[in-house]
């Protein structure tokens, strides 16, 4: 057994309950002003709140038998941060885009000449296990230093069967070995990779095909993925494409997201509400169909403002989401393309500003709704007894100050089931 105090908490804010947040519970949050966490082999098994004579006492009493006692030093404390979209596991970079798009090339001009995503496939096919791993590894202490601890990471730059299952494997080692919580999504249809284009090899059928009868299933055996997503894009997938690819992925048992509407309008919403995923990612330019098809389907909108921000696009309609009673959750998409960022806080000021989502909201956004997104909303996203003691202790003493401060990293501490993993000198 081990006792852990968190003590001397100014401020503690958190949503409340196991469950995604739509509507006006998007905005509830718990507040308790004086608070201390009493954590047990990682998980929270007390909350004493107020400056009562009782409170103090039993404080001083945890104290005397803790193992550890981490002072919070009156700042505010929040759940971890939860990054529920991220495709961190990449060879090389993009920076030599730069120049093609401020002379006016887009994202799919570029991906079109071979370049964009499937310049990091050539690049996360020549990596080797040990480069991918201390890479992304890295990727990881980074998120943590910036509040993170539980981080969703998609494949997808290896679009054949050895690079996504070594890519794969890569991340269920770091799941093992890294504080932060790794949780896999497979997107092997990410991209059409050259020796599938012009019709090779059966083009988009033989490449369904290799998903479809070789990569899903093996994946499935193994446990390689706890999600299958897939781009849902103009010239990428079309969502008939799609379908039978996330058909069989439900079939096999995954929990099913998709990238859809980033750039236009295809009918991956509708799809991903149709076929009852998870999550539907991205949204920027989702229409009031899109959204009701979400609501029906209990889709959560993980929406990405780094992305919009880095592609000079529109912003996904956040308010109208929560309006109709779509729970949002908001992620960085960290990758090497269109969002080279992995601060989750930057977002968190991103979706202040362009998405006009209260601070309230946004916790929520990336607390329990990310967790939601993930199947993790049982055991992380909140600050509640029974879950796991994965908290971020700030350095400001209120949420809003966090919204309002951009650019800065305003983390004390970061920690995991009660083990401070990252701490600000
Ligand atoms: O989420 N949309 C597809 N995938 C990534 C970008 C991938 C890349 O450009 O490397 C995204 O934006
Ligand atoms: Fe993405």
């Amino acid at each position: 057994m081990s006792k852990v105090l968190v003590k001397n908490i100014g401020r503690l804010q958190t949503p409340v309950g196991s469950y995604a947040h739509k509507g006006s519970e998007q905005t509830e949050n718990l507040v308790l002003d004086n608070a201390n966490i009493i954590i047990d082999n990682g998980m929270i098994s007390e909350i004493i709140s107020g400056n009562g004579e009782h409170s103090k006492a039993r404080v001083l009493e945890v104290e005397k038998e803790a193992d550890n006692v981490i002072d919070a030093g009156g700042h505010l404390v929040t759940p971890g941060l939860i990054d529920s979209h991220t495709h961190m596991i990449f060879g090389g970079y993009r920076q030599h885009e730069l120049p093609k798009k401020l002379r006016g090339a887009t994202y799919l001009d570029i991906l079109r000449e071979g370049g964009g995503i499937n310049d990091t496939v050539r690049a996360t096919r020549a990596a080797d296990e040990k480069t991918l791993y201390d890479k992304t590894s890295a990727f990881l202490d980074e998120t943590a230093s910036f509040g993170v601890t539980t981080c969703e990471i998609k494949s997808g730059y290896g679009l054949d069967f050895d690079t996504e299952i070594k890519c794969l494997e890569v991340l269920k080692d770091l799941n093992k070995k890294h504080p932060v919580d790794v949780v896999p999504t497979f997107m092997g249809a990410h991209a059409l990779p050259p020796e599938y284009a012009d019709g090779k090899n059966g083009g988009k059928v033989g490449f369904m095909d290799l998903m479809i009868q070789k990569l899903l299933p093996y994946i499935a055996e193994h446990d390689l993925a706890d999600f299958v997503d897939i781009f849902v894009e103009d010239e990428v997938f079309s969502p008939e494409e799609g379908k039978p690819y996330l058909e069989k992925a439900k079939e096999l048992g995954f929990d099913i997201k998709v990238h859809a509407d980033e750039i236009k309008a295809i009918g991956g919403t509708e799809l991903a509400g149709e076929l009852g995923a998870k999550s539907a990612e991205h949204l920027i330019v989702t229409d009031d169909e899109g959204i009701e098809a979400l609501a029906k389907g209990g889709t959560i909108a993980v929406c990405l403002p780094g992305t919009s921000f880095y592609l000079g696009s529109k912003f996904a309609p956040a308010r109208e989401m929560i309006k109709k009673g779509v729970p949002v959750a908001i992620a960085t998409d960290f990758n090497p393309g269109s969002c080279p960022n992995l601060n989750l806080q930057l977002m968190i000021n991103v979706a202040i500003l362009k998405y006009k989502m209260l601070p309230e909201e946004i916790l929520t956004a990336i607390t329990i709704n990310a967790a939601a997104a993930l199947n993790r909303e049982h055991l992380v996203g909140t600050v509640e007894i029974g879950k796991q003691a994965d908290l971020l202790i700030w350095n400001v003493d209120d949420f809003n100050m966090a919204c309002y401060r951009y650019g800065s990293n305003l983390v004390d501490k970061t920690i995991k089931k009660g083990e401070v993993i990252y701490e600000q000198r």
